[in-house]
């Protein structure tokens, strides 16, 4: 079993948008079995509070529920139970590094570097435009099923 940690700032954008549309895009495939898929935030601000409205509303349009998903912070201890952990843009890399120490196993990375575009992901909290977020976040999370061989 594969088991990957989305992580964003605040993890009610960016991060369960990306939990949710790989989710989906598994269960789809029919190897939903296959994977252990969670998500979190760098920061302590939206610990507990529900996926933003953006997002709800942009997966609800695709289908894909968001229900029962609260925000969390990513702990030191994550770095043991995941075996990728992948941000969304650069500073979350080295907000995730300072949490979890040196990444001596190499599985920190960004999502669009499995892309053939490597860049940061659209932030919604500054665009307002939660449709480029999920066209990046899919155009990611395909590049990784693709890494993964499937
Ligand atoms: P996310 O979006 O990191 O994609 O969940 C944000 C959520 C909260 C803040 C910024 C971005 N904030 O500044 O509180």
């Amino acid at each position: 079993m594969t088991k990957i940690l989305f992580v964003c700032l605040g993890n009610i954008c960016r991060s369960p948008m990306a939990e949710f549309v790989f989710k989906d895009m598994v269960k789809k495939r029919g190897i939903e079995k296959e994977f252990y898929i969670e998500s979190a935030g760098t920061s302590s601000e939206e610990v507990g509070n529900p996926v933003h409205y953006g997002t709800r509303k942009k997966l609800q349009q695709v289908g894909i529920s968001v229900d029962g998903k609260y925000a969390r912070k990513i702990t030191k201890e994550d770095y043991n139970k995941f075996d990728y952990i992948i941000g969304m843009e650069e500073h979350n890399i080295s907000s995730i590094l300072r949490i979890v120490g040196n990444d001596i196993e190499g599985k920190v990375s960004r999502l669009l570097d499995y892309s053939n575009n490597p860049r940061d992901i659209a932030d919604p909290w500054y665009t307002h435009n939660f449709d480029i977020t999920y066209e990046d976040i899919v155009e990611g999370c395909e590049f990784l099923l693709r890494k993964l061989g499937y």
